[in-house]
């Protein structure tokens, strides 16, 4: 039986704690939400889970891992608390919107030798997957140019862009997450402009709502993310992958199959409503492979140094758009002064 604890209870840690819940021989023993209301006690009882404080989660030794799905704010000191209990643990992005933090944090968990799984699901969607494979394969020949479409159903409110660390850390995180993920070598360079088209609020609070990454890898080869916080055909989530053999596409995935066609042309279904619906089958096997990792060790597809990696080229692009500049990426290189 492995015995899992669940820090927060709001959008992804309900879906974490339901999918940890409903794994074969796993128990989700603890519920950790400091706002506990009634919905996180609804959640708690859905999973057989007891609410509890953090300290009974860490002195506990039968609790195996944490799943971290809680508020941004929480993640850095959580990870530090998991690797010194060395308890396993699934980490939702971003570790920190603090880079200093993010590194000595990172730092932390690979010195305790802890299991850990950031949680990038994207890694996990069958689909995208299936592209990672393919160019692993070797049929499609090496890849040349990505280009990722990312776009929100609709803007989200001010109050949530004003602690979110905004589009770049809080959005395009799994866009640059995706590009390392099927690049396979490290970028070097990256360009980035974001602008206000759509939202005051979002202008309001300091961020923006429409941007475009440029990423390129020391041989040339390159990732273009397209990204708005507002979708007029709904959640937007398309790939394209130009390889010396083949082009390699992922489309939406529709909420239904069914079309309508009429002589005046076709009506297909509209794509899954946001990343809740459209990742639910990459939340569940990125949850199975956080198992997995505390079972038997097997390796999951996004560790801690990727949870590193993706914000440090999140951060050179909102210094790419903030300043104008192409930021060359050393190994060594760091949005600190
Ligand atoms: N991978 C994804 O697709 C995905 C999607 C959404 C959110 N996220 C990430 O997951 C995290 C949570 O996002 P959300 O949308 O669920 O937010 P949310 O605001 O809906 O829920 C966060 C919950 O965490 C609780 N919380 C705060 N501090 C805590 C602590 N120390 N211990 C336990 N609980 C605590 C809050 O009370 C709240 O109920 C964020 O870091 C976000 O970036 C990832």
């Amino acid at each position: 039986m492995t015995t899992l604890a669940c820090f927060g209870a709001g959008r992804i840690g309900r879906i974490h704690a339901g999918n940890a819940a409903a794994h074969p021989g796993t128990t989700l023993k603890y519920l950790v939400d400091p706002m506990a209301g009634p919905e996180a006690e609804a959640v708690a009882a859905s999973c057989g889970a007891a609410l509890v404080s953090d300290d009974r989660v860490f002195e506990d030794p039968a609790v195996d891992g944490i799943i971290i799905a809680s508020s941004t704010d929480s993640h850095a000191d959580l990870l530090s608390r998991a690797a010194q209990a060395g308890k396993a643990v699934f980490c939702e992005k971003p570790i920190s919107l603090d880079f200093r933090l993010t590194r000595q944090v990172a730092a932390e968990v690979e010195a305790a030798g802890i299991p850990c799984l950031m949680g990038f699901q994207r890694r996990y969607d069958t689909s995208f997957r299936q592209v990672r494979e393919r160019i692993a394969s070797g049929v499609s020949g090496p890849v040349e140019q990505i280009v990722m479409f990312s776009r929100d159903p609709s803007p989200p409110p001010g109050s949530y862009v004003r602690t979110s660390g905004g589009m770049f850390r809080d959005s395009s995180i799994h866009d640059v997450d995706m590009a390392r993920f099927l690049l396979d070598e490290p970028i070097t360079r990256v360009f980035a402009v974001g602008s206000n088209l759509i939202s005051d609020e979002i202008r309001a609070a300091g961020d923006v709502d429409t941007l475009t990454i440029t990423l390129v890898t020391g041989s040339g080869r390159m990732a273009q993310v397209v990204a708005c916080r507002r979708g007029p055909m709904g959640y937007d989530q398309r790939l394209e992958v130009l390889c010396s053999r083949e082009v390699l596409t992922v489309a939406n995935q529709p909420v239904s199959t069914m079309s309508i066609t009429t002589a005046e042309g076709t009506l297909a279904a509209p794509p899954e409503n946001y990343f809740l619906e459209r990742f639910r089958q990459a939340y569940a096997a990125e949850m199975a492979a956080f198992i997995a990792l505390i079972r038997d060790g097997t390796q999951p597809l996004a560790g801690i140094r990727d949870g590193l990696e993706a914000q440090r080229l999140v951060e050179a692009a909102q210094l790419s758009a903030r300043t104008g500049r192409a930021i060359d990426l050393t190994p060594d290189w760091s949005p600190e002064p």
